[in-house]
């Protein structure tokens, strides 16, 4: 009995459920070696250049607090309305001072607040000030520039000066300082380079102290604190986390969410005209769907300049009228300026400097256009339950996105009625590893006369808060089913992308990349994916199986009760879910085939393997794998690298070869091939 994928719309998969009876495969032997047949003479479908990307939102702390290089939390003391939340009031050796939030003096129209020191008793060896803890406290390296910026103003009485430092929690060590001389009484902006002593030691046990050596009033906004940021990037992002996304090779980044876009209403949506401009104009805003502020520090153009860095095309979700809390805007006129607001969007993105928009972008500082070839419109439509609100929706936007951008490939969030999206977004989640096994051959099934399908979000969620080894075997079988689909499955993201492993940082169970303040890592899911996205060819390869393992899954329990008195409903039948997994693509300049194979079991599993349609297959090749001695092993903050892939040189091969794939693995086989 066989497994075929022809990589192409004719996909026969019959799945080894049922035929792996207990005793063997019926026509096999029990105990044979299941067998794997790729036919590099019938090259299928081109891999889809976005096949791999990324998925964002402001969820878990991914920006502030995470990738966003800000250091300073509440630096607008806006994130509570009464109080200045995550400030300290410092009065040392005698200093004696009062701070209190200040609406009377505001920054401006989008900082309507500041924060009011008053200093009552300063100077010598008396100190006061404030001090940030930042978030989950401020990681500071040895001889590095962190850039302080603040607006201030100050009562005449204040003759300064205004001491800015980098200081440890424990012991008060002062690891960096500047000096501002004097504030006059109207807003300014001061900015201060702080270099941190050779011996600072590599820890986030610091704050951000601001003292006064005088009395007076002292009104302060939008406090800010950079370290070395990727690319140098001014309001840039964590070098460290970028360079595990950038390892990662992603096509794309899909932004700005999730139902980080939608918010529980119109007023909490991401809002992009409210995250342009320099960080002292952003209002920032409640980010009500997950719970904490945003700073907005990470808006519009920064999601952009984060494509531009790692080479990632952006593929923008717009506002579409509907927010979480079944808040919608009825399709017609009452839809068009959020329809206007897109369009406006698509041209600050794309549009030349002789457009209102481009020119914004370029005032903005970025001139140059981004490419732009696709757009979503909304999030998760089909949680919107008023009858027929998104087709109405869908329809308006995309009748207007085609008609003044032609070229835009427009994704619907969920089926769209009567306009045909050019992709359709599909999310899986809440999976376990063999409820996501049991879908690996969900797409070599489905029919090809729909639209392309991006799997806008999947996760295997086990592992917490970060995936485990178990969630990478089912994230590796469900991907080797998206590279088999991918002339249908177009591109895909895992979600949620990060998470901040404090207390009080995770809002979502199952994650790609874990971080604190000074540290990142991969998930073995993350692993698993970068196997993928490095080791990969321009054309999928028929692939057949036969004799696949499986093993007993019993689904959970679901449906709803009825009656609260009624019964339970029975659970659904168990089902034989495969062990073994497989899929094969073939760089067409080089020759290379690169199999992908996927051995969940816990026991070690030989596979015969054949390669048709080829002259000759070199005895050495490349093995890549990633392996784990039981399911629930993981990677952390203490542990970042426990599961890794490893790289081997390897020989023996052949058109027709057999190879033992190690228990709870994921492999990547590199034949060089004429
Ligand atoms: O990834 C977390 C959330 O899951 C996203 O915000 C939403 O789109 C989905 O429901």
């Amino acid at each position: 009995m066989k497994i075929r994928n022809a990589a192409g719309p004719a996909v026969i998969t019959a799945i080894a459920l049922q035929l792996m009876a207990p005793g063997g495969l019926p026509g096999q032997t029990p105990g044979s070696v299941p067998f794997i047949q790729i036919d590099a003479g019938k090259p299928g479908a081109r891999v889809s250049p976005m096949l791999f990307g990324l998925m964002t939102e402001e969820i878990n702390f991914s920006y502030d607090g995470g990738l966003y290089g800000e250091l300073v939390r509440n630096r607008s003391f806006k994130e509570d309305a009464k109080e200045p939340v995550h400030w300290q009031l410092v009065q040392e050796g005698g200093g004696a001072a009062s701070m209190a939030l200040d609406p009377s003096q505001p920054l401006n129209d989008a900082i309507g607040t500041s924060l009011k020191l008053t200093v009552t008793q300063a100077g010598g060896a008396q100190r006061a000030g404030i001090a940030n803890e930042g978030f989950w406290g401020i990681p500071l390296q040895p001889n590095t520039k962190y850039r302080a910026s603040f607006y201030a103003k100050a009562s005449p009485d204040f003759r300064g000066p205004l001491t800015v430092s980098l200081v440890a929690n424990e012991g008060g060590a002062v690891y960096a300082s500047a000096r501002v001389a004097a504030v006059t009484g109207a807003w300014k902006k001061y900015e201060l380079a702080l270099n941190s002593a050779a011996g600072t030691p590599v820890s986030a046990k610091n704050h951000l102290l601001i003292s006064c050596a005088g009395k007076g009033t002292i009104w302060f906004s939008a406090v800010s604190l950079f370290p070395p940021t990727f690319n140098n990037r001014p309001n840039g992002n964590r070098k460290d986390i970028m360079q595990i996304l950038a390892d990662m090779k992603p096509a794309f980044l899909r932004f700005p969410g999730g139902n980080y876009l939608e918010g529980n209403t119109i007023e909490t949506r991401f809002d992009w005209k409210k995250t342009l401009g320099p960080i002292s104009e952003r209002p920032g805003h409640m980010d009500d769907a997950w719970r904490y502020w945003s700073s907005d520090g990470m808006g519009l153009l920064e999601f952009l300049e984060w494509c531009e860095d790692l080479r990632m095309q952006p593929v923008m979700g717009v506002y579409a009228g509907y927010s979480l809390r079944q808040v919608r805007v009825k399709a017609g006129p009452d839809l068009a300026p959020y329809v206007q607001d897109a369009l406006d969007e698509i041209e600050y993105v794309s549009g030349d400097k002789t457009t209102t928009w481009g020119a914004r972008r370029a005032k903005d500082g970025h001139p140059e256009p981004f490419h732009l070839e696709c757009v979503e419109v909304g999030n998760e439509d089909q949680f919107d339950r008023e009858q027929g609100s998104y087709e109405g929706r869908f329809a308006q936007f995309f009748d207007a996105i085609k008609a003044k951008y032609p070229k835009i490939k427009v994704i619907s969030s969920t089926a769209a009625g009567t306009r045909v999206p050019d992709i359709v977004d599909e999310h899986y989640y809440r999976r376990s590893e063999d409820e996501m096994a049991s879908h690996a051959h969900d797409y070599d099934k489905r029919p090809r006369t729909g639209p392309k399908v991006f799997v806008g979000e999947y996760a295997t969620r086990v592992g917490s808060p970060t995936g485990n080894m178990s969630a990478a075997l089912g994230d590796a079988a469900w991907l080797a089913g998206l590279e088999r689909n991918s002339d249908l499955v177009v591109m895909s993201s895992y979600a949620p992308l990060f998470v901040n492993v404090n207390p009080g940082g995770m809002q979502w169970a199952t994650d790609l990349i874990g971080f604190d303040a000074l540290h990142s890592y991969g998930s073995p899911p993350y692993y698993a994916q970068k196997m993928f996205t490095n080791y990969i060819g321009d054309v999928v390869l028929p692939i057949e199986e036969q004799g696949v393992p499986t093993r007993t899954w019993q689904p959970p329990a679901g449906g709803r009760r009825g009656a609260p008195d009624a019964p339970a409903p029975p659970p659904p039948p168990a089902q034989q879910v495969p062990t073994l997994f497989s899929s094969a693509t073939r760089d067409t300049k080089t020759g290379a085939i690169y199999l992908k194979v996927v051995n969940r079991a816990g026991a070690p599993q030989p596979v015969r393997i054949e390669i048709r349609g080829v002259t000759a297959v070199e005895p050495k090749g490349k093995v890549v794998t990633m392996s784990a001695s039981a399911p629930d092993d993981t990677n952390s903050i203490t542990a970042p690298t426990k599961i890794v892939p490893v790289s081997s040189e390897a020989e023996g091969f052949a058109s027709s070869f057999t190879r033992t794939f190690a228990p709870y693995s994921i492999s990547v086989v590199r034949l060089s091939a004429k």
